[in-house]
């Protein structure tokens, strides 16, 4: 979800303004996702290296997802949405990582759609804190090195129980992917739209998954 900042700095507003418009979009789209055919969506809300802006710009993106998760819980739960998060969530206010494993838990028994937010995420974070797990566990004699393979390494990331993503998107027309699960998206499909998130609507992403749909994908194998 990139471009909050340019959306609201172009009509002359503070950027908070922008993630707040975000958060709206993100509303819409997790309510029109399941009849686009996505069961999970993961959204990249706050980056390891997110911390280097303003403190007023941090503040205020924790407090909008505390209130995210306040306001949309009874919202969500009747929609049949499960919640998770990704990322680590050791450096966030204890307060809102209460909130973030009480929505967790309220919302386990949904299936319709798989909503996870990464929130503190980086991929090489994750992948870092996951080799230390094996390494330990290796040190203490629980795990053969020889016997680590990507299953095993799958298994020891935040995203142990999701499927790799079949397609990544990027808003705000930035051509990189700047640590997002990078080792979930070694086969996933990519697509950048110049679109900056708050403008991002239900329609531009239907245009975005009939594109994905029509692409054939052969995950290393020859054209039949
Ligand atoms: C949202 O967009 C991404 C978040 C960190 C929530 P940005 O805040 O990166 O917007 P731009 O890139 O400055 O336009
Ligand atoms: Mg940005």
């Amino acid at each position: 979800m990139d471009g909050n900042g340019r959306w609201a700095v172009n009509k002359g507003w503070p950027r908070l303004v922008g993630h707040r418009k975000g958060a709206e979009r993100v509303k819409e789209i997790v309510r029109a996702a399941p009849d686009l055919g996505v069961r999970w969506l993961t959204i990249y809300a706050f980056s390891t290296e997110n911390w280097k802006r303003s403190t007023k710009e941090v503040i205020g993106l924790m407090s909008l997802f505390a209130s995210y998760i306040q306001r949309e819980a009874e919202g969500l739960s009747r929609e049949g949405v499960r919640m998770r998060f990704i990322g680590d969530r050791a450096r966030l206010e204890p307060k809102l990582q209460e909130l973030m494993g009480w929505i967790e838990a309220r919302t386990r028994g949904n299936g319709r759609l798989n909503l996870t937010v990464a929130i503190n995420y980086g991929g090489r974070d994750e992948i870092t804190r996951a080799v230390q797990a094996l390494a330990r566990q290796a040190a203490d004699g629980r795990l053969d090195p020889g016997a680590i393979d990507d299953e095993c390494i799958s298994a020891a990331l935040d995203t142990h129980d999701l499927p790799d993503p079949d397609l990544v998107i990027r808003t705000s027309g930035e051509m990189r992917v700047s640590n997002f699960l990078p080792w979930q998206s070694a086969y996933a499909e990519f697509e950048f739209s110049p679109v900056l998130w708050p403008d991002f609507t239900p329609q531009v992403l239907a245009e975005i998954v009939d594109r994905f749909a029509g692409r054939e994908r052969r995950f290393g194998a020859a054209q039949e």
